[in-house]
């Protein structure tokens, strides 16, 4: 049984510092909304599913600390709480479609309704990710058959989802399902994503796996080992092109070349109709020093410059299905996803 990455206790929220994995399991309650905003920030929680539903508690708890009793007051005060957690990290849209229904769940008779009616909807995002994680995960595993190898990127696991996880569910659930499945985890540079938390979640599943670095996955692929690519995304436009962490699209590229099925799973939280192009889909810069640096420790002369761009997009001719709760959308994805998808932002 994986460690709750994220609980609401008591009018606190308790996250797993995902930080400190796999060398210890710290958990950290937080009862200010700023600490919430910068947990998300420092990646202390991440993964866009988590990232959505940690800010929906953050709000929640930011209300509780509001001490006016005058409405229009709170309701301005309520409206910067949601600003700072817009601006934590601007890929995953799981993030804003969280805040769009506490926008919309802000409203009652007094103060004390709404911040009730907060805390109510925060429970409801984080319960409805659960489901959706689940039966996502459910329909998902129809593709994988017995025997299979799979490849996943970065991590998709409970950890990312505070639910069952979406590549890593998928996973689980063709396990659950008495298939022989296992698993090449990319360490996944710069912040080791594949390293610390996929394979930490694959084995206490029982999943058996191998670690490889970023680089060696086309060699693996040539030597016939892989026979699917499997994925969480960050956010999906109306076009099926799918922003995921750095990497991302480079496997889907190898993936096509050796034609390989590469499969997108995520919940139709992740999906974001208002943008037409995965292209318009802001990707996060990030400090050079997560580059320049391995958990803290210098690996390039001082001062050298770096980059360090978070997601990247797959288009989508190189994606094979995207695996949602409410089906599994193949091209043209235009149609699928508009059946699927909403439109918060
Ligand atoms: O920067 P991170 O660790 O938050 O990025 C996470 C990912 O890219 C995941 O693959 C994605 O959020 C899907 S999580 C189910």
């Amino acid at each position: 049984m994986i460690a709750r990455a994220i609980e609401w206790l008591d009018g606190k929220l308790r996250v797993l510092d995902q930080n400190r994995l796999p060398r210890e399991q710290i958990f950290v309650d937080l009862d200010n909304y700023r600490d919430v905003v910068l947990a998300i920030k420092e990646m202390r929680v991440r993964g866009a599913p988590a990232i959505g539903v940690a800010a929906a508690y953050g709000i929640a708890l930011g209300a509780s600390g509001i001490e006016t009793a005058n409405k229009d007051e709170f309701l301005a005060q309520l409206n910067q709480v949601m600003q700072a957690f817009a601006s934590s990290r601007p890929t995953a849209v799981n993030l804003f479609q969280a805040i769009n229904r506490m926008k919309k769940a802000a409203s009652g008779n007094d103060v004390t309704e709404i911040k009730n009616s907060l805390v109510n909807e925060a429970r409801r995002i984080h319960q409805e990710e659960i489901t959706a994680t689940r039966q996502l995960s459910q329909l998902g595993a129809g593709l994988i058959m017995d025997g299979f190898t799979l490849l996943t990127h970065c991590n998709a696991g409970p950890l990312a989802t505070a639910g069952y996880g979406t590549a890593l569910g998928v996973i689980k659930a063709a396990k659950d399902q008495g298939k022989r499945v296992s698993v090449f985890a990319t360490e996944t540079r710069p912040l080791l994503q594949g390293a610390r938390l996929t394979t930490w979640e694959l084995m206490q599943e029982g999943i058996p796996v191998t670690l490889i670095t970023d680089s060696m996955a086309g060699y693996f692929m040539q030597q016939r080992k892989i026979d699917c690519v499997i994925v969480g995304a960050d956010r999906i436009a109306a076009n099926g092109y799918t922003a995921n962490k750095i990497g991302t699209y480079t496997l889907a590229v190898l993936a096509n070349a050796h034609g390989i099925p590469f499969y997108v799973a995520a919940p139709t939280t992740t999906i974001d109709l208002s943008l037409t192009s995965g292209y318009q889909i802001p990707i996060e810069e990030r400090s050079p020093g997560e580059v320049t640096h391995i958990q803290g420790l210098p690996i390039a002369p001082e001062g050298v410059r770096a980059a360090n761009p978070a997601f990247d997009i797959t288009p989508n001719q190189y994606i094979s299905a995207i695996i949602t709760e409410k089906g599994i959308i193949r091209k043209p994805y235009t149609e699928g996803l508009k059946r699927v998808g909403s439109r918060f932002v």
